[in-house]
């Protein structure tokens, strides 16, 4: 599954900006609307309460934050993740990490004819878990194995999308609530790929559609954002069908112009941490005879306002 976008219209990472860390570990803000590299630190020594400081104002700063070179375990990934919040675990239980049911293994590989992970998370624009009633805080995503060729994910600045939306759009949305569900694209992402299986009735009730505003508030630092995406939002309540439709298109086409994207290559031992109430993103797809493999921690969040 390759995602066709058109590179040059999207901001890549180049060299840092400036470099704002100490000796410990640096902090090097990207060339693009959001997004900063942690370079220097290793997970696997302890982390003092300064240094998670550190780490965390970064990730308020600049929503994504790459910390590089990260060779730790999955019990390392969980402890780290575990710091910033309680960790949720993902509905599609069949792709969880043996042992460490915190973990989703996110990956295109098959084994045995079968999938040992979701290998399509990511087809569509989302902010993670905005389908439950306390979405995810963040994500971590830690590369584990990466194709030679794509694999890319992009990330989509909502405090820009909210910014600079046309006043008259601003008025119109502003106090409005939208129903998200994460059946939204099931059926049609079944269709596509063998990485869905079948829920059961236990998985569907979990997943009950939800109302969240329209436009929410950062609750560490009161930012505002657009809380909207093509994968999980399926209409704006109260407004009638036709006009819900049109209204959400042209919020969805906002939100991801390329001047709001930061497009993320991965390199080996990256570990990506976003923050779900700042960002959507998007996986690029690899071609299919490509093994990636990635594992990923979800932190809950607050109740959006
Ligand atoms: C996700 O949406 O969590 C997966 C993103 C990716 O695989 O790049």
């Amino acid at each position: 599954m390759t995602i066709g976008i058109h590179p040059a219209s999207i901001s890549r990472a180049t060299a840092p900006a400036a470099a704002t860390g100490s000796a410990r570990f640096e902090i090097r803000p990207f060339d693009a609307p959001l997004g900063a590299e942690i370079v220097g630190l290793d997970l696997a020594e302890p982390l003092s309460a300064e240094d998670f400081a550190r780490i965390h104002r970064a990730h308020l700063d600049y929503h994504v934050v790459v910390l590089r070179d990260q060779r730790i375990t999955p019990a390392q990934q969980i402890a780290f993740s575990r710091r910033f919040g309680p960790l949720q675990i993902h509905v599609l239980h069949q792709f969880q990490l043996a042992n460490h049911p915190e973990i989703l293994i996110v990956s295109n590989v098959l084994k045995d004819g079968k999938p040992i992970g979701l290998g399509d998370a990511g087809h569509f624009w989302h902010s993670d878990l905005s389908y439950k009633e306390k979405p995810s805080l963040g994500s971590l995503l830690h590369a584990r194995e990466l194709p030679a060729e794509g694999g890319d994910t992009l990330f989509a600045n909502m405090h820009l999308a909210w910014e600079t939306l046309p006043a008259h759009l601003k008025a119109k949305v502003d106090g409005l609530k939208a129903e998200h569900t994460y059946l939204a694209k099931y059926a049609e992402l079944q269709q596509r790929s063998p990485w869905r299986p079948n829920l059961t009735p236990e998985q569907i009730a979990q997943v009950a559609p939800v109302l969240q505003p329209v436009v929410r508030t950062h609750p560490e630092t009161g930012r505002r954002a657009l809380f909207v995406s093509e994968h999980f939002t399926t209409r704006i309540a109260g407004l009638p069908e036709d006009e819900s439709r049109d209204l959400l298109a042209q919020l969805f086409a906002h939100s991801v112009k390329p001047e709001h994207i930061y497009r993320h290559a991965w390199q080996e031992h990256d570990l990506v941490f976003w923050d779900n109430r700042s960002l959507l993103h998007l996986a690029a797809g690899c071609p299919q005879a490509m093994r990636r493999v990635m594992y990923r921690t979800t932190i809950e969040g607050d109740l959006p306002v």
